[in-house]
């Protein structure tokens, strides 16, 4: 693996082998109540200029179990919300932390933090890409579904940076991806490119959420509005009306598919409660994969 984790698109196939594996582990030790601390010693920095809930609690808490330590820096409290460059920034924080997860709106900024920062840099959302929740997703799929070769995963809603992460996830992993997205809303249109010259089981965009779900395996779906597009709130809830998760949908999918939403939810508009709350949903053991498989992604590059 490289030296920082900015895009599922930067894993090799054997990346993905190594970190589930090690997710795999990790979540069984905890379970089992066996203490284990690798990163004794170690400190994560967290620069957040975004809200989070999981992401935050699950890097924290994790980074604890290994026996690190984390330092949440939000851009309010540092020089950075007053304008201290990135490169300085990068290259002091590197003298002081052992890793940093950065959560902010332009990937731009991750990229060139991670190229002055000597320590690993890690991707905790940015307006293009969310790299650890799809990562954390794929092996939510693989315990549901035994494995995600040959699966039809449906990706219904806006075409943001969690579906440009699931279109990068399809050029390394052998499943079959279908995104239903409303004119003006699909995903970046240089990484939808590339994922369709590269998937290895092909990607279909459809504008009908019912000719994308059909017999999917999974069903996926986000908010309508993202972080940072509050002022689009109006205008979007009407483009996306007709692509809400709701039973009607669900049924065309196959039987035993599984729902699947990275959370928050904005329950009654992308999805309603009765199939969030309903049998297919995952999203809650969805949620708790994020701290294992990350876990391993921190012991993975801070070791
Ligand atoms: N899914 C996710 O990243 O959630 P948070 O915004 O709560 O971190
Ligand atoms: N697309 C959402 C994901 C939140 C985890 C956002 O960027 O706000």
């Amino acid at each position: 693996m490289n030296k920082d984790f900015l895009s599922v698109y930067d894993l090799t196939r054997a990346d993905f082998e190594i970190i589930f594996e090690k997710a795999r582990r990790l979540k069984k030790m905890l379970r089992e109540g066996i203490p284990y601390t690798p990163l004794f010693g170690k400190t994560l920095g967290m620069i957040f200029e975004k809200s989070s809930t999981r992401t935050r609690i699950s890097f924290e808490v994790g980074i604890y179990q290994l026996g690190g330590t984390a330092l949440f820096l939000s851009s309010r409290d540092t020089q950075l919300g007053r304008g201290e460059n990135i490169s300085d920034t990068a290259r002091v924080m590197s003298r002081y932390l052992d890793a940093v997860v950065i959560r902010t709106y332009s990937q731009e900024f991750v990229e060139e933090f991670a190229k002055f920062a000597t320590i690993p840099v890690i991707n905790g959302l940015t307006d293009r890409e969310h790299p650890c929740q799809i990562l954390s997703d794929l092996f939510t799929i693989m315990e549901k579904k035994g494995g995600c070769e040959g699966l039809k995963v449906s990706y219904i809603g806006d075409g943001n940076n969690v579906a440009n992460s699931w279109i990068d996830a399809a050029a390394r992993i052998p499943f079959q991806l279908s995104l239903a997205c409303p004119e003006h809303y699909e995903p970046d249109a240089e990484i939808l490119a590339r994922g369709m010259k590269e998937a290895i089981r092909g990607i279909t965009l459809h504008r009908d959420p019912l000719d994308a779900v059909l017999e999917a395996d999974v069903i996926y779906t986000d908010v309508w509005t993202s972080m940072g597009q509050e002022a689009e709130k109006d205008e979007r809830t009407k483009a996306f009306q007709a692509y809400q998760i709701n039973s009607s949908l669900l049924a065309r999918a196959r039987d035993n598919a599984i729902v699947m939403h990275c959370l928050p939810a904005h329950r009654g508009e992308e999805i309603t409660d009765e199939v969030i709350d309903g049998p297919h949903s995952v999203v809650i053991d969805q949620a708790e994969n994020r701290l294992h498989v990350q876990k391993a992604i921190m012991e993975i590059v801070m070791r």
